[in-house]
């Protein structure tokens, strides 16, 4: 059976309670929420209020309608971004960005928006003082990655947002890598937009995610249309989530990310993030032994989390990723990981690394058949 390291890309697999949410929906329970006055209908409207609810305690928003459901971390990101910025406005973001944030800014800059980046150290960190002074007065937004797709970094958000907060400005958090493997509390950290996906550490569906809209933040709408509310007039309501909610929402994935949520809670984020880092310790050690790997990220495991990347000398990472399926049944992401800036602040561009994301499912067992596969093929 293959083994799955590419948990930064989706979590696979899924808990079996998130297979059953997902089939029980699909078979019963798929009908529209919020759109009619049926049992059925109700039931739906139920269970995507549980989610809700289940969303907003993982980050830690007590008003559960601010959380607003969406297909992805992207879609969250082009929320809050094109939801909140305008023409003349200024951002302060970093050189660790995945394309999810580096895309809508430089869209965002064609129209006006001034874009400034702060530039990572070596290990991905971005130092949070060289963030505030980035600051100057009228900066509207501070816009940053908690966690990096490439190295696994993790960023100091808890020393950026309350001092964005006390600037009155709004902080911007992508979540990708982080949710569901690191504690989060949007009240606490500052946070005022918060990007989540719903199918990575989480362990939901893709096609499932959510933005966290912190209390007193107006966005402009992406999308337009039905809501189930106010349906006799033509304006799109001011209220949330509906505000942000057009359409008919994805109940089975909906379905899937509760059940995903719930799972979660269960074992605890605590239990998971050990779990992660005692693979990616393991999978540092055995690297470090093997004298061509040349390892990238932090080296402090606290400020590590996600993904581990490594390159192997003389060797392209894209042909080594292909040898590591065809060889040996081991599933990484090789190349740029869409996020080019990272890995030119790392100086791994344009080959890129070869990415690691263990997951809740993975043992020590895959790890050490993945560390005996690399050292196969630096000695082969
Ligand atoms: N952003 C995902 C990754 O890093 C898809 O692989």
């Amino acid at each position: 059976m293959t083994i799955y390291l590419d948990n930064a890309a989706t979590s696979f697999p899924k808990p079996e309670t998130v297979c059953a949410a997902v089939d029980r929906a699909l078979r019963l329970g798929a009908a529209n929420p919020g759109r009619g006055g049926y049992r059925l209908s109700l039931e739906a409207g139920r269970m995507v209020l549980a989610a809700r609810s289940a969303a907003a305690r993982l980050v830690g928003m007590p008003d559960p309608a601010r959380i607003v459901f969406v297909a992805n971390a992207t879609e969250a990101l082009n929320l809050a971004l094109f939801g909140a910025l305008s023409p003349g406005d200024r951002v302060v973001t970093t050189s660790m960005e995945h394309n999810a944030m580096v895309r809508p800014l430089r869209a965002l800059a064609d129209r006006g928006v001034e874009v400034v980046r702060v530039p990572a150290g070596a290990d991905g960190f971005v130092a949070p003082d060289a963030v505030r002074k980035a600051c100057t007065p009228g900066t509207r937004m501070v816009a940053m990655t908690h966690c990096s797709n490439v190295t696994g970094t993790l960023q100091a958000i808890e020393e950026i947002g309350p001092w964005c907060r006390s600037q009155g400005i709004l902080f911007l958090v992508d979540a990708a890598q982080s949710a569901g493997l690191f504690p989060l509390d949007v009240v606490d950290m500052g946070i005022d937009l918060l990007a989540v996906p719903g199918h990575k550490a989480i362990m939901g569906p893709p096609g499932t995610g959510f933005l966290c809209v912190g209390e007193g933040v107006q966005l402009t709408p992406l999308l337009y249309g039905g809501t189930g509310t106010r349906s006799m007039s033509d304006e799109q309501p001011d209220e949330l989530p509906e505000r942000l909610e057009s359409g008919t929402l994805n109940v089975i994935g909906l379905a899937g990310l509760h059940a995903a949520l719930e799972f979660l809670h269960e074992i605890g984020l605590n239990r998971c993030r050990v779990h992660e880092r005692d693979l990616l310790s393991q999978l540092m050690e055995g690297l470090r032994r093997m004298p061509s790997v040349r390892l990238f990220g932090p080296t402090d495991p606290a400020r590590h989390g996600g993904a581990l990347s490594f390159t192997l000398e003389g060797l392209d990472p894209a042909a080594v990723g292909f040898r590591l399926d065809n060889e040996f049944d081991i599933g990484v992401r090789v190349g740029l990981h869409c996020a080019p800036e990272a890995h030119r602040t790392i100086g791994t561009f344009p080959e890129g690394t070869i990415r690691v994301s263990p997951g809740w499912f993975n043992t020590s067992d895959d790890i050490d058949r993945l560390l005996a596969a690399v050292q196969l093929l630096t000695t082969g």
